[in-house]
């Protein structure tokens, strides 16, 4: 949460900074400041709200060739001017940039700061005063800056200009993401290699508690003894297009109609030239070593992993857990002998799945990520890493990761299985194949979801959706896609659940979402529609080809039965996408949240 910039070099730094952020606002959105440094020294501009806020404010006559910027997802303070970042030492001559939280804040102000009269409610504003204290006590700005890392207990990003010095950028790292940007006369500093890209592909990776000296023609990294560190730097392979809504007015409907062309990059990605499925095969020994797997996850990559467990149990017969990051890192469960913990997360920053990673790591246990986003935290950090290929994600709700994530999983228990010889009764290749031409029936069938989202959804203040089996983790997710970006309260249930308490909520008009794939369980989930449209519940039942019936509101193409959520979750979330906009709702970035939640 929250993203920072910078830059150095011969131009105007404004634009730069300001078009950086406008890319980062995914990472947090309540508020936002540059820092711009020229001869006349620091100017300082910061507004509550988004960047296009922030632009009515900044004075296009001020003109820096070095400049810092933040945007802000508020832990310590409200959203508001005096929160938002930079934040400035005292004496003006320190401001800084910071993501993270650093959890002794509060114990440094007692023990260093007492004399120093705090403007902002913030963590951040400690780090700047400290700086600026050790500065005043005689060290230079260098070691002052080293001196305050060793005394901070958190995450950090931080990025800080002296008012005396045009030629530096301060830069340091820990747990939170962080990438200097190599140019010809300049150097940048971002939070991801997206918010730079228009100036630069190669980037340099840091590593926690790293130092980072930069200046327009010249990068020292140091760890925090002061020595310095060689790293060479890496391509970031994004195309600008990429992160670019173009027609589309917004991000979360273009990221839903790229589904189709996501499962046809994974099937190509992931097969060799004999056509057959293929992964890394030290993964595939670390899942056969293995007497289970225990998934870790949060919010819809949760959801993904709870239909993995029935993919890698199904196919590869491997016994799976699935649980939420940030309760079984306070809450483990007894682990088996050899366990393997996967990790799914789209953005790979994670706080929540990073400290269990973390912590089973010092324990000696094996580990593996599944990300959309190659050198992120969680993939650095993980023994080995399965890449999603789904371009970048902006919208804050997860549409093409989700999917991505199934068919990853897929991929890893057809060929965990097909590695013991375990035989597999279908061919996933052309089964993902199908998945992704009804992928783009779907994506063609808007107008429909439209409507089924104006007739049950328009004026109602909850939702239920309800299934069984692996529908019952597509309602899950469906209910968590609606919450999240159109505001009405949504909750999943498995279907023969709502009777032993919930269906005390059904009223007249409730409208309750069912999903109908399963041909086990088609029956009694239609069982339990009726249960509730005895009791006044609007029903809206989507169903797959083969198992419909009459009062069915949408039937989606039939695929196979094992790997429905790859399509099934399409009409949740373009249900969600149009019960947000009729609502007048900000789809791309919802209230209250960010894309990724890098703070526990
Ligand atoms: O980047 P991750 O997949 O680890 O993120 C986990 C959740 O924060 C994320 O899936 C969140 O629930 C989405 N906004 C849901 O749309």
């Amino acid at each position: 949460m929250c993203g920072i910039v910078g830059y150095i070099g011969n131009n105007d730094s404004k634009e730069i900074l300001l078009k950086g952020l406008e890319k980062l606002e995914y990472r947090g959105y309540d508020s936002a400041g540059i820092a711009l440094r020229n001869e006349r020294g620091i100017h300082v501009f910061k507004e509550k709200g988004r960047i296009a806020d922030l632009r009515g404010i900044v004075d296009e006559d001020v003109m820096a060739n070095i400049g810092i910027g933040h945007t802000r997802w508020a832990t310590h303070g409200v959203p508001s001017k005096v929160n938002s970042h930079p934040h400035q030492s005292t004496s003006g001559r320190f401001t800084l940039v910071h993501n993270g939280v650093i959890e002794n804040y509060d114990l440094l102000k007692r023990e260093f700061l007492t004399d120093v009269t705090f403007v902002s409610e913030t963590d951040t504003e400690v780090i700047v005063q400290m700086i600026e204290l050790f500065v005043q006590e005689g060290l230079e700005v260098l070691e002052a800056f080293r001196k305050t890392l060793t005394l901070l207990h958190g995450s950090y990003a931080l990025a800080l200009l002296d008012a005396q010095d045009d030629e530096t950028i301060y830069v340091a790292k820990n747990k939170s993401p962080l990438l200097v940007g190599l140019g010809d006369d300049f150097n940048v500093v971002a939070s991801d290699a997206m918010a730079m890209i228009q100036v630069t592909n190669q980037y340099l990776e840091l590593m926690d508690k790293e130092i980072v000296i930069v200046k327009k023609n010249d990068v020292t990294i140091q760890n925090l003894n002061g020595d310095i560190i060689s790293r060479v730097p890496f391509t970031a392979e994004l195309d600008a297009s990429d992160i670019e809504k173009g027609t589309y007015p917004h991000y979360m409907l273009k990221e839903i109609d790229e589904q189709p062309l996501v499962m046809r990059k994974i099937i190509q990605t992931y097969q060799n030239e004999q056509g057959e499925l293929t992964i890394n095969p030290e993964i595939i020994s670390a899942m056969n070593e293995s007497d289970r797997v225990y998934i870790i996850a949060a919010g819809t990559s949760y959801h993904a992993g709870l239909v993995g467990k029935q993919f890698i149990e199904g196919i590869a017969k491997l016994p799976v857990e699935v649980h939420i990051a940030s309760e079984f890192v306070y809450n483990m469960p007894l682990l088996t002998e050899k366990p393997l913990f996967i990790f799914i997360s789209q953005s790979g920053e994670t706080a929540d799945s990073r400290a269990v990673l973390v912590k089973v790591k010092e324990m000696g246990y094996r580990t593996l990520t599944i990300t959309n986003v190659p050198g992120s935290t969680l993939s650095r950090e993980a023994e080995y890493t399965l890449l999603l290929h789904a371009g970048p994600e902006i919208a804050v709700a997860s549409s093409k990761a989700y999917t991505a994530q199934l068919a990853v999983l897929a991929i890893l228990a057809e060929v965990t299985a097909k590695s013991q010889n375990i035989r597999v009764d279908f061919d996933l290749v052309h089964e993902l194949g199908i998945i992704a031409n009804a992928m783009e029936v779907l994506c063609d069938s808007k107008e429909l979801f439209e409507h089924i989202s104006r007739e049950f959804l328009s004026v109602t203040r909850n939702a239920f959706f309800i299934g069984r089996g692996v529908d019952y983790y597509v309602c899950l997710e469906g209910a968590l896609k609606l919450k999240e970006i159109s505001y009405i309260q949504a909750e999943g249930f498995a279907g023969g659940e709502l009777k032993h308490g919930t269906i005390a909520l059904i009223e007249e008009g409730t409208p309750i979402i069912a999903l109908a794939t399963q041909e086990s369980v088609n029956l009694s989930i239609r069982g339990n529609v009726k249960e509730v449209v005895a009791r006044g519940a609007n029903p809206c039942i989507i169903s797959m080809k083969g198992l419909n019936m009459d009062e069915d509101s949408f039937v989606i193409p039939e695929v196979h039965e094992l790997l429905t959520p790859l399509i099934s979750v399409i009409p949740m979330q373009l249900i969600a996408y149009y019960a947000a906009l009729h609502r007048d709702c900000d789809v791309d970035k919802p209230r209250n949240l960010a894309k990724s939640v890098t703070v526990e």
